[in-house]
């Protein structure tokens, strides 16, 4: 009689926790079912979801959606010139957003906005067709704000055929799968013999780079804690904590160190606690590591200087907050610097050139100053100046600039 009450009393549990688990897994994450999604993290993770997403890496994709635009599309602010009988204007039409190129006033092409690449500094998007993802020719770029060519783009003539691989997406995103499609279509085309299929289902996008990009996948950690809310200790998720200087370094250097090293798994299976060498090799000549330049590779920078060589410690997270955008005050890095650097005697000659307070507030004005970037240039209309895109440079060390 008692084993009997026992038994019920399992079974009427585990219809509770049945229902329960059904209820939580309401969502299907495109990842598969080990993934929870970054909604799911909101009601125990409040403080780091606040800010990160409001964050550069959340919206490091994002949908062409009115809101999520920087550019303009209001007269006079939304038109690019080629030459006198070709335009192109950034155009609103039931409720969508394109850009449409115009020969003698006459619609030539229209393609929409439909994913956006990029917040911080410039904003590049492109349209959806047929398993493949192109490129809009014109591009947003904050330092102007204003449209200019996009980069690597002409300025007199419009492009609407560059396809954007899933590689972009790959740093930009935290998922997309590939499309494969089996029939004769013309878009699948032959590469040294093999057909190889580039496409991708745009069902499967997800937008920025959430928690779990981050953080790997968290469904067993969330059922975890939701089952037993006492828990004062992470389950089932690599702690960053226990990880040595390199594999800290590896979760942000999959994104973070350049695009040119051999590929050996996709970007998109990574998981922190993991090896970058397991995913890359080496293919640079010592001679190309000069160069680095100051868009796309931050580690191959920070590597050269004499603070990341010399210290044990230093890592990306000594100076970012990965949860938040990196304040662009000059002075909360200082503060940073000085915790390594506290007794830093400048010589009598850098002295006279600055204010004491002056040269506690800007270390980085002339240690890590702001350099062109000479992958990335662009054109404005009907200007046949080129501009560069700027960024500070990781390298931290004594510029000749400096040296008054
Ligand atoms: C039901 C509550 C709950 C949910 C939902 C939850 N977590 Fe946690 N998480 C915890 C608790 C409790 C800890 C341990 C205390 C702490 O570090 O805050 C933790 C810790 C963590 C840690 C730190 C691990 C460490 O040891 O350094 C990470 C990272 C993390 N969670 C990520 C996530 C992500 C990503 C999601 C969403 C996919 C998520 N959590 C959802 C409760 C939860
Ligand atoms: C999956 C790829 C990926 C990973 C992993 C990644 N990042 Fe990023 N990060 C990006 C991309 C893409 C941008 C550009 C976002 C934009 O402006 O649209 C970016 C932007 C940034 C920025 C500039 C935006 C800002 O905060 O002001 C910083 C700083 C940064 N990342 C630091 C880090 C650190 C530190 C880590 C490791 C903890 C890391 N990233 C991991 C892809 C990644
Ligand atoms: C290896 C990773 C990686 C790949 C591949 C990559 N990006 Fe980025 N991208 C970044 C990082 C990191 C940043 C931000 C920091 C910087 O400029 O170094 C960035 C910045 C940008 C920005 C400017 C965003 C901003 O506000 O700073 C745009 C636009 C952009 N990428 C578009 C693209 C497109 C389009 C492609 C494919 C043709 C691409 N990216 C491929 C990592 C990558
Ligand atoms: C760009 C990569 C990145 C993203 C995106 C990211 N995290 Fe983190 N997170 C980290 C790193 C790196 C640490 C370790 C920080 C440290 O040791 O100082 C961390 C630490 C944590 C911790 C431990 C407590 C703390 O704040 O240090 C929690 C909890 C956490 N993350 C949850 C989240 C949640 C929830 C999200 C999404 C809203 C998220 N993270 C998005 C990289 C990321
Ligand atoms: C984690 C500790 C640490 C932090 C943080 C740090 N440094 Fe350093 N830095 C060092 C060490 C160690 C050296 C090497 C000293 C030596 O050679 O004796 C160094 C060297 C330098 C040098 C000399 C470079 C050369 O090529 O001769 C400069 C300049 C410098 N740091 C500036 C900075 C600035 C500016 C910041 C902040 C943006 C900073 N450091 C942050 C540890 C640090
Ligand atoms: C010594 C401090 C320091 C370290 C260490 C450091 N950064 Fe930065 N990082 C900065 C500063 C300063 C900026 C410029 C912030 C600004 O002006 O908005 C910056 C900006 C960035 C940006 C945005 C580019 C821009 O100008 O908007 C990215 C991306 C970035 N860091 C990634 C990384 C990555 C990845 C690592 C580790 C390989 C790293 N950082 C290590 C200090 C540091
Ligand atoms: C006006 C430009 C300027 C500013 C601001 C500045 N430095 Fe320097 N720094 C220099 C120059 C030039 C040198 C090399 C000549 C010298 O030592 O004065 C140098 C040298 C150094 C060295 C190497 C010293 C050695 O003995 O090898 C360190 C470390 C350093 N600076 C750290 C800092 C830190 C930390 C800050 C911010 C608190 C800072 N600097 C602010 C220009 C500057």
């Amino acid at each position: 009689m008692k084993i009997a009450r026992n038994l019920f009393t399992v079974f009427v549990l585990s219809l509770f926790l049945i229902s329960c688990k059904n209820e939580s897994d309401n969502y299907t994450d495109p990842r598969g079912t080990d993934y929870a999604g970054s909604e799911s993290c909101i009601q125990c993770h409040q403080k780091q979801h606040e800010t990160s997403i409001l964050s550069a890496h959340y919206k490091a994709t994002l949908p062409g959606t009115k809101e999520n635009i920087l550019g303009h599309f209001t007269n006079g602010k939304n038109t690019f010139v080629y030459d006198q009988n070709t335009k192109l204007v950034m155009e609103e039409r039931n409720d969508s957003l394109y850009q449409v190129l115009y020969k003698n006033e006459k619609e030539v092409k229209a393609h929409p906005f439909d994913v956006l690449f990029g917040f911080k500094h410039a904003q590049t998007s492109g349209y959806w067709k047929n398993h493949s993802f192109y490129e809009l020719p014109i591009s947003y770029y904050k330092s102007i704000n204003n449209w200019a060519t996009s980069p690597d783009y002409s300025a007199t003539k419009a492009n609407f055929s560059k396809k954007i691989q899933k590689e972009c997406f790959s740093c930009h995103s935290s998922n997309i799968a590939s499309d494969y499609v089996t029939t004769n279509s013309s878009e699948a085309y032959n590469y040294m013999g093999m057909e190889v299929h580039n496409f991708m289902n745009k069902n499967t996008l997800v937008y920025g780079i959430d928690c779990e990009r981050c953080h790997g996948p968290a469904k067993e950690h969330v059922r975890a804690h939701l089952k037993f809310p006492d828990l004062k200790k992470a389950q089932n998720m690599v702690s960053f904590r226990n990880m040595n200087r390199q594999q800290r370094i590896d979760a942000c250097a999959l994104c973070h160190s350049g695009n040119d090293k051999i590929k050996l798994k996709s970007r998109f299976q990574f998981k922190p606690g993991e090896s970058l060498s397991d995913y890359f090799q080496e293919n640079r000549r010592p001679k190309d590591t000069l160069n680095y330049d100051v868009h796309g590779n931050q580690l191959g920078l920070l590597s050269q200087s004499k603070c990341f060589q010399k210290s044990q410690t230093m890592d990306c997270i000594t100076c970012h907050n990965p949860h938040q955008d990196a304040p662009q005050k000059s002075i909360s890095y200082s503060k940073i610097c000085m915790s390594c650097h506290q007794s830093t005697q400048h010589k009598a000659a850098t002295l006279k050139t600055i204010s004491k307070s002056g040269l506690a507030n800007n270390c980085l004005e002339c240690h890590m100053p702001t350099q062109n970037s000479k992958v990335i240039r662009f054109q404005q209309s009907n200007s046949s100046a080129v501009n560069s895109y700027s960024l500070r440079t990781h390298k931290i060390a004594i510029y000749p600039a400096a040296k008054n």
